[in-house]
């Protein structure tokens, strides 16, 4: 397999409990370098199911969208650092100031602590939502000149990011759906190669994976669609 397509998949842990999400892991992670961990998830378990996924040798993205004022935020962004998070995500939409204030606080921690801050993604708009491609190009140039490092967009707008923001910024993007699953709520969707080839480092994989058969075979084949597309960048 190629080492780092298994690599560009996040798969979504958006299950109830600390059990299920112990279970999905266990099912995909052959295949998956960073597990996200939402609301839901993260409201019932917590940190000890973040620190039970790092133990196991998994990478973490906290997808708890922050978005308030500047230092509840920042709060927030240190407590995720301490916590040893590889990601987590604040809305673009909060402003410069806000971004810029979990960039220096996760900095601190991470400063204090002796660890490599986590990679702070900016929201940019929900992928359940519609917007224009300029929106989603100002959101993105706000949250680069705030000093985040990446954004989470479909996959349509990933190829504009690309091409205004350069390589040196991260792009990861939900709403992947293979063309062997359903749409769900998702309106902004792509396969995996089309992501992959627009310009996206990551790609994040809820209910196509854990609806399936078999959340293993379907890890397996996601990773296998995205291999192409990186042979023929
Ligand atoms: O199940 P599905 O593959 O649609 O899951 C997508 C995941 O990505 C969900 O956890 C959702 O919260 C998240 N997400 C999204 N759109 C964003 C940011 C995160 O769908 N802009």
């Amino acid at each position: 397999m190629h080492g780092e397509d298994r690599g560009r998949l996040m798969v979504a842990l958006d299950v109830p409990t600390f059990d299920k999400a112990k279970e999905l892991a266990g099912q995909t992670g052959e295949y998956v370098a960073h597990f996200k961990v939402g609301s839901r998830l993260f409201t019932a378990e917590g940190p000890p199911l973040v620190r039970n996924l790092k133990e196991s040798g998994y990478g973490v993205f906290l997808d708890l969208k922050f978005h308030d004022i500047p230092n509840t935020v920042a709060e927030a962004a240190t407590a995720a650092t301490s916590l040893g998070v590889d990601f987590f995500d604040v809305h673009a939409a909060g402003g410069t100031d806000m971004m810029r204030a979990a960039v220096e606080a996760s900095g601190e921690e991470a400063d204090r602590i002796g660890v490599t801050p986590p990679r702070i993604l900016a929201i940019t708009v929900l992928t359940s939502m519609s917007s224009t491609v300029d929106e989603v190009l100002a959101l993105a140039e706000r949250a680069k000149d705030a000093g985040v490092d990446g954004i989470v967009s479909s996959a349509w707008e990933a190829k504009a990011i690309r091409e205004a923001l350069g390589t040196d910024f991260l792009i990861v993007t939900p709403g992947i759906r293979p063309a062997w699953s359903a749409k769900n709520d998702q309106r902004r969707v792509a396969t995996p190669q089309v992501a992959i080839a627009n310009g996206a480092d990551y790609i994040v994989v809820g209910r196509p994976i854990r609806n399936a058969e078999s959340p293993t075979e379907a890890a397996r084949l996601i990773v296998e669609e995205m291999a192409p597309a990186e042979v023929r960048k």
